[in-house]
């Protein structure tokens, strides 16, 4: 049997909750679910309720971009894992290079979130990955060694088995260039090893799109890919995985 692949579409801060009814009447006449296929849509907050009743109708995951890990109070600005809960969301994005890099999410507050999403029943979707300058720089490995130890310690081996990881060097996301694929599983492996878990998922994400999707998706430690600006679409988006299966 082929391997599982994990299609999870990252729609950062894009898609009104009327795009987001509009991609999904879409979606639902072109997807085809298949048993080796998981599509997962993470919208904006102000579109999950929309989000919500599309991605149920055609049987795909959903969930949020970010969550605070306090379950409430004087927190201004910030959205609870509780009010994603009650929307129905199952997983959250969290420690993506645009919170670490443009809001300064630090990895204390990062391993705190994963810790609370895991807490609620939910699967944390917790992206990691270098710079341009960390990576000509040669601290690739020291880098995201520090950013995932730092988000799994303490937590039991059920607990890290359940996240989904999703490597993405910050100089692939949005830019066109992806990793190669020899890039992307060399790390994917090594990610595997540190992590402890030769079971758990890793994703890679960075300017994945159907024209590079094959040669990524068919390395032996890639489950799939994290998708930002080709997931805007239903046909580039599943295209990926056609491309892959093709
Ligand atoms: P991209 O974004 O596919 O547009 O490069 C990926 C991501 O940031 O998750």
């Amino acid at each position: 049997m082929s391997k599982k692949i994990y299609l999870y579409g990252n729609w950062k801060m894009n898609m009104t909750a009327a795009e987001t009814k509009k991609f999904f009447d879409e979606f639902a006449g072109v997807y085809k679910p298949a048993s080796d296929l998981e599509v997962g849509v993470f919208s904006p907050f102000t579109s999950l309720w929309a989000l919500a009743e599309g991605a149920k109708k055609c049987g795909v995951v959903f969930g949020a971009q970010n969550a605070y890990y306090e379950a409430k109070g004087a927190f201004t600005g910030e959205v609870s894992i509780p009010m994603l809960a009650e929307i129905g969301v199952t997983h959250v994005i969290l420690g993506h290079s645009e919170r670490r890099h443009i809001f300064g999410e630090p990895d204390e507050m990062i391993a705190k979130k994963v810790k609370a999403v895991l807490d609620a029943g939910m699967i944390p979707v917790l992206c990691y990955g270098e710079t341009l300058e960390e990576r000509e720089g040669g601290n690739t490995f020291k880098v995201m060694e520090r950013q995932l130890k730092s988000a799994l310690e303490g937590l039991k081996p059920e607990e890290v088995a359940k996240i989904i990881y999703a490597y993405e060097p910050v100089w692939a996301i949005g830019t066109g260039k992806s990793a190669t694929s020899e890039q992307a599983q060399e790390v994917c492996e090594w990610s595997r090893k540190l992590i402890g878990d030769p079971k758990v998922v890793i994703l890679y994400g960075g300017s994945v799109k159907g024209s590079n999707a094959k040669e990524l998706l068919s390395m032996k430690d890639i489950d799939g890919a994290l998708v930002g600006g080709a997931s805007l679409k239903p046909g580039s988006f599943l295209e990926i995985y056609t491309a892959y299966k093709n």
